[in-house]
């Protein structure tokens, strides 16, 4: 395919590029008055100047005119519970009235109630529900994505969840990345018996997803509440056996080590970070773990904004992802979060396409095919409506100016 006319082709970054840090973040090379070519694997091919086009490209090719749309890499959503039964709406009436996360979870709401679903749930209307909201985010823009299990929490039911979210990578074009979050919570056989739930999931979980090489990497809520820094440390270094780097929750509720922890066993990305002081960003300046922050849950839940503005002056590389989950995020809609990114967190209309694209790309080990636009990485793009300029885009956060949207060559809206 041969695309047309684009006024402004953002994310064009050098080939050695697989994330942006700090101020890179906002320094991305901008592109004007292009032409893109793609090829039949799903690549980007060329991009070169419309003044010095090739009349030969255009018989070599299908045409697609951008009309003067700006083009911008598809999303690339690195932390999603998108494995789920049914909703939680009845929670949600449960927050309006004034009960908090917290409060729903100790009353046996939250993530228990959500398993409850899924146990009953047969694993092909699991998938059925499942893959729609996969077909949804690439609606809205999504290429890449990652999903996490978590609501099984028990052997047969990670299990089920993680072969749904192995079904979802097969159906869909976007590069899917599967994450194995067993210490989401403790399961409902193991309540008030935590420790011997983690020694389940080190002895049983882990070995039954190794086995099936079910699972990229492996998560854990570490936080007040949750699951323990010791826990976490055990989790991870088992985890560490069977090759899974971790991509954590930490600090959502509180400071909870989960950010010192991560970094100490190389997790590819910290994520929420609600409560970060400057411990934590000064952790995360002397590794590679990338900083993810899901302001989707903090809309949601009212939680105060992850520190996104401070993190970025600090030289984090700071990535943005929906969260897309029944409990505190139920929207995958990454036009949202960058908006988000832009109104409540305070970065620049650039960064926070950043922190959507190339960003979440390198939280999901993804950095160097996915998230931005240059030769032989994959053909995932977003072709918008004439816009004025970039910061229309998340300023003007309900116009429906997604025109296409294309994964890996295929043509998704
Ligand atoms: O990322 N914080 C932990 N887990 C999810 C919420 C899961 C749920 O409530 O179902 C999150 O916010
Ligand atoms: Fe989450």
């Amino acid at each position: 395919m041969l695309l047309l006319n684009i006024a402004q082709l953002h994310m064009a970054v050098a080939p050695s590029t697989s994330r942006l840090s700090g101020p890179a973040m906002k320094a991305a090379p901008v592109l004007t008055d292009v032409w893109m070519s793609t090829a039949a694997d799903g690549t980007i091919e060329a991009i070169g100047p419309m003044s010095s086009l090739d009349p030969a490209m255009l018989a070599r090719h299908e045409v697609v005119d951008a009309r003067g749309g700006y083009v911008v890499p598809a999303f690339c959503d690195s932390h999603t519970h998108i494995v789920y039964a049914g909703t939680r709406d009845g929670e949600f009436l449960d927050k309006i009235n004034g009960l908090s996360y917290e409060e729903i979870a100790r009353r046996g709401g939250g993530i228990l109630n959500s398993a409850d679903r899924l146990h009953d749930t047969p694993e092909d209307e699991l998938f059925r529900q499942s893959v729609e909201r996969a077909r949804e985010m690439m609606a809205k823009g999504t290429g890449a994505m990652e999903i996490k299990s978590g609501y099984g929490l028990t052997v047969a039911d990670e299990l089920k969840m993680l072969r749904v979210a192995a079904r979802i990578r097969e159906a869909v074009p976007a590069r899917v990345r599967i994450t194995f979050l067993g210490a989401h919570a403790v399961g409902r056989a193991y309540v008030g018996r935590q420790s011997e739930y983690v020694d389940m999931l080190i002895a049983d979980m882990l070995p039954a997803v190794a086995a099936e090489g079910l699972a990229d990497y492996v998560d854990v809520f570490c936080d007040e509440g949750f699951f323990t820094v010791d826990e976490t440390d055990r989790i991870l270094t088992a985890a560490a056996r069977y090759g899974m780097l971790p991509k954590i929750h930490a600090n959502e509720l509180a400071c909870s080590g989960g950010v010192q922890v991560g970094c100490r066993h190389n997790a590819l990305s910290v994520d929420h970070l609600e409560r970060m002081g400057d411990e934590e960003i000064e952790v995360l300046r002397h590794g590679s773990t990338v900083a993810t922050m899901l302001p989707g849950a903090s809309f949601f839940l009212g939680m105060p904004y992850a520190p996104a503005r401070r993190a970025v002056d600090a030289g984090l590389t700071v990535a943005l992802a929906s969260d897309y989950n029944p409990g505190s995020s139920p929207s995958g809609d990454m036009r949202m979060v960058w908006a988000l990114g832009c109104i409540k967190m305070k970065l620049t209309p650039e960064e926070a396409l950043a922190a959507c694209t190339v960003n979440g790309a390198a939280a999901m080990g993804l950095g160097d095919v996915a998230g931005a636009l240059a030769p032989g990485r994959d053909a995932s793009f977003v072709i918008t409506r004439p816009v004025p300029s970039l910061a229309f885009i998340p300023y003007a956060y309900t116009t429906p100016w997604i025109s296409d949207v294309y994964v890996r060559g295929r043509k998704v809206s």
